[in-house]
């Protein structure tokens, strides 16, 4: 974030500033000792000069846009914070102390006051800060956002606790802003264990990961955090689906685990060297600007379409080649955490090993935009078929196509329990037999 990194956050609040307080410090010491909680944590006179107006209910400003922005912090809310031995002025350095608080503060908006705040905490929490960079909610405050999260949104820097307390789940920072998500979440299997049980149970930061948070459908991240906890999910899979390491890639964990979730394929257009998901650059448009070409009615591309598309935007890059990989998902993100308990879980084949199956019936080609969210177009079904046939496809077959047929044969195979163990059986019957012959063909020799 070029906010975070502009020179001149290092520097300390201006010495004038001290000066001022050093003043404040000396009167307030002749009326007040230092306020002491039950906590033990002791103000400094500077944090009490400050609070002395600012610990007030009801104390209030107007930005120049016109929001009121509330002014009351509370002395004791402070004193067992996270910050208690933290100086008002190490995050607040540029105010004014000659006219502060007797002549009106400007401040532009709310918005541009809690992102440029935020710019304060690399002082002390550099990695943090680092790391939140790469972030899809830092790409999209880039790029322009107003309501994307930064570091105040999450972190109220007056009341932070320890993220070793396990608080009420309603309290996680992210409800605010994802409120439909949040409520699934509190109803399925994660949500109720947390509530039940506290900490072993996930909450939206222990799959999302809060600083690094990427776009969901980029990448392995959330599938890997899944597995993460839940450790034997390979091995107990393979018991009853056949390569589940192929399902797991080809397959995302809500699609199984969501039993009401509507499903999609999901075409991700990844490079043909790395198999990563391709992403947009800023200001260049390909992805859009080529499908309006490719597909001027907006009924979602056809057959012919996607290939001239594909092409269009293979011959206008400079990088690896397009190509792309099937995956199938759930449709909204509401659905991805609406999780329910095991014995819900799909477990019947022919959901989507069968001709026509439902989740095959949606199909959405999808790249990364410039801020990792995903951009998606439709695609007529049919599509499925030619793509596997002509080998566009990476990694995934789809129903209908040249490959399910003797995957479908396969499938039988598998369902009638005579595929894997019969043929090794098979074969060592074979093997044991030729050297049962062997041996009693060198006995009869021997006897005769
Ligand atoms: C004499 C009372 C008083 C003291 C002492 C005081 N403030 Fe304020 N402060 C105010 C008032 C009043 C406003 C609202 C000004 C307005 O209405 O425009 C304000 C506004 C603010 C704001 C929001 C506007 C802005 O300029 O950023 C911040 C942040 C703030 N004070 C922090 C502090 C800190 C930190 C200290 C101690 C170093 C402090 N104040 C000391 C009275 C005070
Ligand atoms: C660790 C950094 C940090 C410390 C320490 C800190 N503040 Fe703040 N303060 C912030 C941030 C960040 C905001 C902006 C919050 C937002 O997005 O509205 C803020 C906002 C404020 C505001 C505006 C009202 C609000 O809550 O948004 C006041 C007033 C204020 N601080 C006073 C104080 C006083 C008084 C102290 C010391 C007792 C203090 N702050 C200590 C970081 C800090
Ligand atoms: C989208 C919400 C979100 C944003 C944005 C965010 N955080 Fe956090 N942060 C969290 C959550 C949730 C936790 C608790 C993690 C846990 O429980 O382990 C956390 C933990 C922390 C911690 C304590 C644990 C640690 O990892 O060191 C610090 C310090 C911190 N955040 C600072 C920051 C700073 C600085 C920024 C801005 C660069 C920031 N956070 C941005 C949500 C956020
Ligand atoms: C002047 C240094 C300083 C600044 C600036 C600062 N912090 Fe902190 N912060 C601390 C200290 C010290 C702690 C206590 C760390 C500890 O004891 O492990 C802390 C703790 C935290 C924690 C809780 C960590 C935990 O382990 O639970 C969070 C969250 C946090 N800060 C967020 C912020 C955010 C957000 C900002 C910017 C608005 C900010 N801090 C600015 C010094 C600072
Ligand atoms: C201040 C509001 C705000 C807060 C707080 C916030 N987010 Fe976001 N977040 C957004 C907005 C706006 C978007 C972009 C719109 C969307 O995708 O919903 C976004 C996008 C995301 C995305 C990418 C969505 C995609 O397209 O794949 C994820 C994942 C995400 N947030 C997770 C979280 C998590 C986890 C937390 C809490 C640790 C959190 N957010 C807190 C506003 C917020
Ligand atoms: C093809 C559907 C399908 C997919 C894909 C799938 N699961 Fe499952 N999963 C099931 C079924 C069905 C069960 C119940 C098995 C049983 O009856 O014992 C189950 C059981 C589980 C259990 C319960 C304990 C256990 O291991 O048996 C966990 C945890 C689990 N899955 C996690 C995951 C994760 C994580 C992923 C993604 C990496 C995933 N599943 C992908 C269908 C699926
Ligand atoms: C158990 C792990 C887990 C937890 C807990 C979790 N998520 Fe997710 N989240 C996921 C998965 C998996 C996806 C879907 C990824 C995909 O497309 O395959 C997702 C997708 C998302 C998206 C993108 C939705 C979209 O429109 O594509 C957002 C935003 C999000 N989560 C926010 C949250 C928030 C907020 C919380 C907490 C209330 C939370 N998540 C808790 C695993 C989790
Ligand atoms: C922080 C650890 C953690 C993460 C991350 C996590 N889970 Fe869980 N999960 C749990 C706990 C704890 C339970 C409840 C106890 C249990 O049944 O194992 C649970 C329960 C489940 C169950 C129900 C199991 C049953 O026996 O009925 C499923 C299914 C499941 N998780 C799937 C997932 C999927 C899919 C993801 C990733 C999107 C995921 N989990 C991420 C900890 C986690
Ligand atoms: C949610 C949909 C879904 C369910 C349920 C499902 N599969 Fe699959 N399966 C797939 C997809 C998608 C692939 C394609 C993987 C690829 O080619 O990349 C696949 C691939 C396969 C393969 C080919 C593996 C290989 O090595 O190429 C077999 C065999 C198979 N599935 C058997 C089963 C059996 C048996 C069940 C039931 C116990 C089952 N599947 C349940 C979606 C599913």
């Amino acid at each position: 974030m070029k906010n975070l990194l502009k020179p001149g956050w290092l520097s300390l609040s201006p010495l004038k500033m001290k000066l001022v307080f050093t003043g404040l410090v000396s009167l307030m010491l002749a009326f007040t000792a230092p306020v002491t909680w039950a906590e033990e944590v002791e103000l400094d006179a500077p944090e009490l000069a400050c609070l002395k107006c600012h610990d007030k209910d009801g104390l209030k400003m107007k930005t120049q846009k016109g929001e009121v922005l509330p002014l009351s912090i509370s002395t004791k809310a402070f004193a067992t914070s996270m910050h208690s031995k933290t100086s008002c002025e190490d995050c607040h350095d540029s105010l004014d102390e000659k006219e502060h608080g007797k002549v009106p503060s400007s401040v532009s908006s709310k918005r541009e006051f809690t992102v440029k705040m935020s710019d304060t905490c690399i002082s002390c929490h550099k990695e943090n800060v680092a790391l939140f960079k790469d972030t899809v909610h830092a790409a999209m405050i880039n790029g322009g956002s107003e309501k994307a999260a930064t570091c105040s949104d999450c972190h109220n820097s007056h009341t932070v606790t320890s993220v070793k307390l396990v608080a009420p789940i309603d309290q996680v920072p992210c409800a605010r802003c994802h409120e439909d998500i949040f409520k699934a979440y509190a109803k399925d299997v994660h949500g109720l264990e947390r509530v039940a049980k506290g900490k072993t149970a996930p909450l939206c930061n222990d799959c999302h990961s809060a600083h690094e948070i990427k776009a969901a459908a980029l990448g392995d991240a959330l599938k890997d955090s899944c597995i993460k906890c839940h450790k034997d999910a390979a091995p107990s899979h393979e018991k009853w689906l056949p390569n589940s390491a192929l399902h797991f890639e080809a397959v995302s964990c809500p699609v199984c685990h969501a039993p009401d979730a509507q499903r999609r394929v999901n075409l991700r257009m990844v490079d043909s060297v790395g198999g990563k998901q391709l992403l947009e650059k800023r200001g260049v448009p390909r992805f859009e600007r080529l499908i309006k070409t490719a597909d001027g009615k907006e009924v979602g591309l056809d057959e012919k379409e996607l290939h001239s598309f594909l092409k269009e935007f293979n011959l206008d890059s400079d990088g690896p080649k397009a190509i792309l990989s099937g995956r199938l998902e759930v449709r909204s993100g509401v659905q991805a955490h609406q999780l329910s308990e095991k014995s819900k879980a799909l477990k019947d084949c022919k959901v989507c090993h069968q001709y026509g199956a439902t989740p095959f019936q949606t199909v959405v080609l999808t790249m990364a935009g410039p801020d990792g969210r995903t951009m998606r177009h439709s695609v007529e079904k049919e599509v499925l078929g030619s793509l596997t046939a002509t080998g566009t496809m990476k990694g995934f077959y789809a129903i209908g196509s040249t490959r399910i047929k003797l995957l479908d044969y396969l499938l039988v195979l598998v369902l009638l329990g005579v595929l894997c163990v019969p043929i090794a059986h098979l074969t060592a019957n074979r093997l044991f037999k030729a050297k049962r012959e062997q041996l009693k063909a060198a006995s009869n020799k021997d006897q005769s």
